[in-house]
């Protein structure tokens, strides 16, 4: 399963892509805004971050002007991923943009049905909302399984982009599922590092080697 580090905070991002742990960005409106920064600026900063995709949203909700915003942000980089909403409008910017071979991330999706709309239409990935979808009552691993189950039978190319993601359980689970790709917030990725025994283990460790009165030769 691939990880992208859900977030336009720059610094976090260059940790995470220092130490190997992300394959790409997803970005959002609430995103850019916790952020502070200029779209462009940021946008075009993440891109030369990672290698991977970089998922940069489109803000207009008619099929026109999503248009000719995803103009302009295809041209921050190649690695540029076009967000767009699940809507009859936006599926067709999908559409559109995936006939000319640029990325598309197809979000907001809520129901198997909807990501059924979004493989048809040709996105490269569709963004399942977990955490929302859980905040509302519903199963969100349900949906992310259905999802799976549904691509498989018809062999769909579109990737699932479990977001959303609030917890290091999510990530299990959709691991277990066979999500392609999930994005989560970097103290997600990182915290899945944690675990207790591995603190036990450490402590015990370097208590042990104290008493030995050794160290290991630096060169
Ligand atoms: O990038 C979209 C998604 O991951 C948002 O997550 O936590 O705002 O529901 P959240």
């Amino acid at each position: 399963m691939k990880f992208f580090a859900d977030t336009a905070d720059t610094a976090a991002i260059r940790e995470l892509a220092e130490a190997g742990l992300i394959d790409g960005v997803t970005t959002n409106p609430s995103l850019i805004h916790k952020a502070g920064r200029d779209f462009i600026e940021v946008t075009k900063e993440i891109c030369a971050l990672v290698d991977g995709p970089v998922s940069a949203e489109v803000v207009a909700l008619d099929h026109p002007t999503m248009m000719r915003e995803a103009e302009t942000l295809r041209k921050i980089a190649d690695n540029v991923c076009i967000k767009v909403p699940l809507t009859i409008d936006g599926l067709k910017t999908c559409r559109a943009l995936t006939g000319d071979g640029t990325m598309v991330n197809v979000t907001l999706c809520f129901s198997a049905n909807q990501a059924l709309l979004a493989a048809k239409a040709g996105a490269t990935f569709v963004s399942p909302f977990l955490g929302r979808h859980d905040d509302n009552g519903w199963d969100g691993l349900d949906l992310i399984r259905d999802i799976r189950l549904i691509y498989d039978n018809y062999d769909f190319a579109t990737e699932i982009l479990a977001a959303s993601i609030r917890h290091s359980v999510h990530v299990l689970e959709c691991a277990r599922i066979g999500a392609d790709v999930m994005t989560a917030p970097p103290a997600v990725i990182k915290g899945l590092a944690n675990h207790v025994l591995t603190d036990k283990g450490i402590e015990g460790f370097v208590a042990d080697w104290a008493k030995t009165g050794q160290t290991i030769p630096l060169d």
